[in-house]
This record gives structure tokens, C-alpha cells and sequence, in this order.
């Protein structure tokens, strides 16, 4: 099993050959948004993958095309539903949320918060 590691949060996590980056996050509570449910439909579940960016199929078209609508792209940026890893490492794979999506998920209990 691979570890994959969310830097923002400081987080270490599992993740298994056949499961993709926002599988894994949810199953370990770390709230990668994913509006679209993980289908490739929306770019929310963007993702910087810092180290370990190799070990990932290259995107295909449609991913390229969503993540031609997200903001604050770089050349490491993937949606984190279409990263599924492919083999046993050891390598540990360093992962950040961009500064925009950790945002909203830091607002997330706020307001949950000034709602009670
Ligand atoms: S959750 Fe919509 S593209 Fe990944």
C-alpha cells in the first residue's frame, strides 16, 4: 500500500493500487470538493501532485479539457478523480489542494458553526 501525503493538512493517508487520489481522500475524511461526483465533469477536485506525479496514468483529453477551466493550473496539476494508481511504491506521494479549493474547504465548519 502507498502513502500519499496532503500537504496543506498535514496529513499522511493510505492509498491502494486501483483507487484514485479523491477515493482515497474521502475514505480518510480529508474533504477534497468533487462536485460532479468523480466523473470527470467538473474541475473541483483539482490537485497539485508535488511528488510521485509519474506513478499516475497521463490525463486524456476530457481530463485536459476540465482542467482547462480551473484555476491556478501548473504543469503538476490533475483532477484528483482520474488519478488512479497504477502500482506498489514506496515512494511517498506528496499531494496539495490549490489555495482557492482549500479555502472553501476551511469556510465549510464556519459555517456550519454560524449556523447553529
Ligand atoms: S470530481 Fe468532478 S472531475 Fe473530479
Amino acid at each position: 500500500m502507498a502513502k500519499l501525503h496532503f500537504k496543506d493538512e498535514d496529513k499522511t493517508i493510505d492509498i491502494q493500487v486501483g483507487q484514485n487520489i479523491l477515493e482515497a481522500a474521502l475514505a480518510n475524511e480529508i474533504d477534497l470538493d468533487h462536485a460532479c461526483g468523480g466523473v470527470c465533469a467538473c474541475s473541483t477536485c483539482h490537485i497539485k501532485i508535488r511528488e510521485g506525479f509519474d506513478l499516475f496514468p497521463e490525463a486524456e483529453e476530457e481530463e485536459e479539457d476540465q482542467l482547462d477551466d480551473a484555476r491556478d493550473i501548473e504543469l503538476c496539476s490533475r483532477l484528483a478523480c482520474q488519478c488512479t494508481l497504477q502500482e506498489e511504491t514506496d515512494q511517498v506521494i506528496e499531494v496539495e489542494i490549490p489555495l482557492w479549493n482549500v479555502n472553501l474547504v476551511q469556510e465549510g465548519p464556519d459555517a456550519a458553526h454560524q449556523a447553529h
